[in-house]
């Protein structure tokens, strides 16, 4: 037993949160933390936000829980939003409780659907902890996947390798499964072309394209999603983190063709679709349009990259708000160094990555906050 009856299972940072307000974390002794991390790419609104924390209060007043068996407007609100919001014709929503289980979902149809047994995922892939969305992430074999075989035959495509799209995709792969921005491997686009190819390969061999977007989506790119930014529409999308930013909930959104082959009972949860849950991805995708929060995170991107390249950072990669600091030093040093300017950022899979996952109401001053912490930092 450890000492906090904790299961040991993450390397904990030396950090003793107290609360959060906007942008800001506070600690026990009374530091003030720029937090450029957001819990994984969740607290994409920061902390406190007045109107998000209203619907919270008051949907929690009015119904706190009823599940999927009941139907509610507040749900189908949620579902209308999203799907607008995306604007991809992916006009059918499954709501869940994270991303692992979107993706779970989104992989069983679309095995069962084709009759297939094959995925294709990319090298460097992050899709969750269980047993499908394991099966296509890069090294959880090596690492931690536990199950003592997958559920169904996986290819790896290497990044960038155009050429190896026909080669992978043919007629005995049910879906390619690819996040258009890669979040633990270190803020890497894939880029348009690669996935362009895969749509048009996709189509031609049968198979359905599943973009899995629980880091990059929901505004982060500064687009409602990456496939929004790069004008490829998937059969299945899946979203969590920022969808309820700080509330869990995932949702899978699927195309007309994958909604039409389902039927009562195919999908179920518990908690996904829950009325503080859709009421709060209502809030949230209200909020980024008002406020403008997308051009916010388009312009605060650029000025990441035009100014950050100081100190230890060589080069910035990745899209809006999914940013990698590429770092001469090892990026574990540069995030020990910048918490120390009270700075939290995050690291990645690639050793020389930091990871900026802001919160999309950032500000000027904030990211001059950070260029002169960098500045600071030895190169
Ligand atoms: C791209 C991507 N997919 C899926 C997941 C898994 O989401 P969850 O932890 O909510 O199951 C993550 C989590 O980091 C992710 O980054």
């Amino acid at each position: 037993m450890t000492a906090d009856h904790l299961a040991p299972v993450y390397a904990q940072w030396p950090l003793d949160v107290v609360d959060g307000e906007g942008v800001f974390l506070r600690t026990r002794d009374g530091r003030q933390i720029l937090d450029l991390y957001g819990g994984h790419a969740v607290a994409a609104l920061g902390y406190g936000h007045a109107r998000w924390c209203a619907v919270l209060e008051k949907q929690s007043r009015a119904l706190l829980f009823q599940s999927n068996a009941v139907p509610l407007e507040v749900r189908k609100r949620a579902a209308t939003k999203l799907a607008h919001f995306a604007g991809l014709g992916l006009d059918t929503v499954f709501f869940c409780s994270t991303g692992a289980e979107a993706n779970e979902n989104a992989l069983k149809l679309a095995l069962r659907i084709t009759g297939r047994r094959k995925v294709v995922a990319i090298e460097g892939s992050f899709h969750g902890r269980t047993a499908a969305a394991g099966a296509v992430t890069w090294g959880a074999a090596e690492k931690w996947y536990g199950f003592p075989r997958p559920p169904f035959e996986v290819e790896f495509l290497p990044r960038g390798d155009l050429a190896a799209v026909t080669r992978l995709v043919d007629a005995d792969v049910a879906a390619v499964i690819a996040e258009p921005v890669q979040g633990v491997a270190g803020a890497v686009d894939l880029g348009q072309p690669l996935l362009a190819a895969l749509r048009s390969r996709c189509s031609e061999a049968g198979a359905m394209l599943i973009l899995d977007e629980v880091q990059c989506g929901m505004g982060r790119t500064g687009y409602p999603f990456a496939a929004t930014m790069h004008g490829v529409a998937p059969d299945m999308l899946t979203t969590a983190k920022a969808l309820g930013a700080g509330f869990p909930c995932a949702a899978l959104l699927m195309a007309d063709h994958v909604a039409a082959q389902l039927k009562t009972d195919d999908l179920g949860t518990t908690f996904g679709g829950g009325p503080m849950a859709c009421a709060l991805i209502e809030a949230v995708v209200d909020i980024i349009e008002t406020d403008g929060l997308l051009a916010n995170v388009r312009k605060l991107a650029q000025q990441i990259r035009e100014t950050c390249v100081v100190g230890p950072v060589t080069a910035v990669q990745g899209a809006g708000f999914l940013t990698g600091l590429r770092t001469r030093r090892p990026a574990k040093d540069v995030q020990r160094e910048l918490l120390g300017c009270d700075i939290l950022a995050g690291t990645s899979a690639d050793p020389h990555v930091v990871r900026i996952l802001a919160p999309y109401v950032l500000e000027e001053v904030h990211v001059e906050q950070l260029r002169d912490a960098l500045a600071s930092l030895p190169a």
